[in-house]
This record gives structure tokens, C-alpha cells and sequence, in this order.
């Protein structure tokens, strides 16, 4: 007997493709929290702020060009401290959220990003996210 998508199904789908905090890949900035800073937790703000503020937002909250990184999705089990590396040297696509895809950042080194994903993931932790 073929009965079409159950009623069910289609109620759990509206709820996963339901629009929210959670899934806008966004953060009101206000909310959230700053951990606290050290010489080099500086040091990798300086650099994220020039290099992926512009889309990933002041302090990690996102923007509408890119995803906030205080987000599970950015958890360190999910998203290693490797893809922090990958990123911005090869770019990524589009896969999480409505973005679109994450362009290769111009003249991004090693030597910047070991001191961008400290900051990250101090961020992260300041707003729960470890
Ligand atoms: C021009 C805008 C832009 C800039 C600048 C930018 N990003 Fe992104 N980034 C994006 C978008 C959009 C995505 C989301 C892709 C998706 O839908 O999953 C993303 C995703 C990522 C991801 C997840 C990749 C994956 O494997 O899922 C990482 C890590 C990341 N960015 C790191 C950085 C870092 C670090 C910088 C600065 C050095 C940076 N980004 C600068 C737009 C940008």
C-alpha cells in the first residue's frame, strides 16, 4: 500500500527547515560573550579581523556573507582545527548554510591562521561551544 509521505515526516521536516537562531548561521553580536584576552588571543583577533571578519562577522557572530563560527556546527569535533587550515587556502562550498561558497582568502599564510583558530576556539568556549 503506498499511503504517500506520512503526515508525521512532513511535520519533522518543517521543523528542520524552520527558520531560526539555530539555523540562520547567524548571532545577534550583543549576546555574545568575549573570553579573555591574552597577547596572543590578540594577536589572532588582529589577524581575524582582517582577514575573515567580513564575512564571519566581529567576534565570530556572522554576517550575511558567512557563517558565525560560535555555532555546534563549528564544534572542534566537528569541524577540526584542519578545516581551519583547508579553508581559507582552497576555499570551501557551500554545504551548511545559504552563504554560498567560501572564496580562497588572498595571500592568507600558515603562520596567520595558527594564531586565528586560538582565537576561535577561545571564543568558543566563552559562549559554551568546546
Ligand atoms: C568572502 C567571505 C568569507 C571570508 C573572507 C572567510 N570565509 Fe570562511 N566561510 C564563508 C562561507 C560563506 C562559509 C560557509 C560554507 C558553508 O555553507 O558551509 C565559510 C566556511 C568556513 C569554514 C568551514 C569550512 C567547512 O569545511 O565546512 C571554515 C573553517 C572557515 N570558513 C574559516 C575561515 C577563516 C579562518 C577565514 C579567515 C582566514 C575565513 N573563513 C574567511 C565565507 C568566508
Amino acid at each position: 500500500m503506498i499511503h504517500g509521505i506520512p503526515p508525521v515526516a512532513l511535520v519533522l521536516a518543517g521543523l528542520l527547515l524552520s527558520p531560526g537562531a539555530e539555523a540562520s548561521g547567524t548571532r545577534d553580536p550583543a549576546s555574545v560573550k568575549l573570553p579573555a584576552m591574552t597577547p596572543a588571543l590578540n594577536l589572532g583577533k588582529m589577524n581575524y579581523d582582517a582577514k575573515c571578519a567580513s564575512c564571519h562577522g566581529r567576534n565570530g557572530a556572522g554576517t550575511d556573507k558567512g557563517p558565525t563560527f560560535l555555532h555546534r556546527v563549528y564544534h572542534p569535533g566537528h569541524h577540526g582545527d584542519g578545516a581551519f587550515y583547508l579553508a581559507p587556502k582552497r576555499g570551501a562550498r557551500a554545504h551548511h548554510w545559504p552563504f554560498g561558497d567560501m572564496p580562497p582568502v588572498e595571500g592568507i599564510t600558515d603562520a596567520q591562521i595558527e594564531k586565528i583558530v586560538p582565537y576561535i576556539r577561545a571564543l568558543q568556549k566563552a559562549n559554551g561551544i568546546f
